[in-house]
């Protein structure tokens, strides 16, 4: 149980974050009950935190794990007990909603509530009152109350799993978070804020993501969300050297996006695609065109811009982004971009992504550092 709140900046940068924030904000501002719905690591608490602190509430923020309780001690926590109440009962204590009163409580997973709690759940949100256990004087409450959840409530309800009058008591306000994968703007300022907090703890001088290192961070899939993230860019500031973190420091055990497509990274990773243009899931063909539209659209700004080695660049960074987004396999990035193994090394070598077979010292190209891996 948490009983203060951790000051922990939140980071949106997205514009499907910057618009879940308005609307998080706007929910904070009113009384209402509210669910947050979301994959392990996309920031539920975090979120709780926010409304609770945008809140007009002055009592504490009080996190509970609903699946950390065993059943025979739940009544003790969730109502509290005076000394004395039960076998062990030394001291008095204020239960769950007690120790929130005037405040906000927050109830993370949700569904993992037992039948017999979810019922109990239910009789002290209708009295707005709990009674310690071994006292008779009810205690009335001020509770605000924010529930989380990442399994899918509806389905446990119609599974009958879950109240559905519990449901839909805690559920007036709800709040999808996204997975990270589904608002990829994030994931270089969330890598960029966790290599400022990491590297002043680990106290390293400024450290910077190397290109390819962005590429794919950009293109992994991040089945554990915000938290697989911190956790990745943690281990990667401990294993880099020179203060740079190179794309073998990422531990990444998942696959690649679930939903953004290689052009789409590629633009991303260019910092082509700015906040005016809504990152949306879904990879369907007309996504695909919709891409491709904005990237011309992008071109045609940097021509104007007048840049003098255009084709070069373009080339680098589409070539560069797809090898590390396929870590480095040649035949994979070779059929992301559609040409041959061949053409693809060629352009590898042109762009020191790989070593030349034969190597002249004098030729000022070959790159030591490079991973050289083939497939
Ligand atoms: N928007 C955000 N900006 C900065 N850090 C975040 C953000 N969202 C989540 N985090 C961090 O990611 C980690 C996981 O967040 P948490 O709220 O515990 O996720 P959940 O409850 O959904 O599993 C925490 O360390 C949290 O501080
Ligand atoms: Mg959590």
């Amino acid at each position: 149980m948490t009983l203060s709140i951790r000051a922990k900046a939140l980071l949106f940068h997205d514009p499907r974050s910057t618009a879940l924030l308005v609307q998080v904000e706007r929910i904070a501002r009113s009384e209402a009950t509210a669910l947050i719905i979301g994959e392990t690591g996309t920031g539920k608490e975090l979120i709780a935190r926010h409304i609770h602190s945008h809140s007009e509430r002055k009592g504490p923020f009080v996190a509970v794990n609903c699946g950390a309780f065993s059943e025979s001690l739940i009544d003790a926590e969730l109502f509290g007990h005076e000394s004395g109440a039960f076998t062990g009962a030394t001291q008095a204590r204020a239960g769950w909603f007690e120790a929130a009163n005037g405040g906000t409580l927050f109830l993370d997973e949700i569904g993992d509530l037992s039948q017999s709690l979810q019922v109990k759940l239910l009789r002290v949100l209708q009295e707005r009152q709990v009674v310690r256990l071994g006292s008779r004087r009810p205690v009335s409450l001020d509770v605000r109350l924010i529930a989380a959840t990442n399994v899918d409530l509806k389905k446990a309800v119609a599974a009958d799993r879950f109240r559905a009058d519990l449901f839909y008591r805690l559920s007036v306000a709800t709040i999808e978070l996204p997975a990270l994968c589904e608002r990829p703007g994030d994931i270089l300022p969330l890598a960029q804020h966790f290599i400022n907090i990491y590297q002043s703890k680990l106290k390293l001088e400024q450290v910077r993501l190397a290109p390819q290192t962005q590429a794919a961070l950009l293109a992994y899939e991040w089945p554990g969300n915000i938290r697989e993230l911190e956790n990745v860019i943690h281990f990667a500031l401990i294993v880099c050297r020179d203060n740079v973190i190179q794309a073998d420091d990422l531990k990444l055990v998942g696959a690649l996006h679930r939903n953004i497509s290689a052009v789409q990274s590629a633009a991303l990773s260019a910092k082509l695609s700015s906040s005016d243009v809504p990152q949306q899931p879904a990879a369907a063909a007309n996504e695909q065109a919709n891409l491709l539209t904005r990237l011309e659209r992008l071109f045609g700004e940097l021509i104007d811009s007048g840049e003098s080695t255009l084709f070069d660049s373009v080339e680098e960074i589409l070539v560069r982004t797809a090898f590390a987004g396929c870590h480095q396999n040649q035949v994979q990035t070779a059929r992301v971009l559609g040409i041959s193994r061949n053409i693809l090394r060629t352009h590898l070598k042109r762009f020191g992504l790989i070593r030349l077979e034969t190597t002249s010292p004098a030729s000022g190209i070959v790159n030591l550092d490079a991973p050289s891996v083939s497939h």
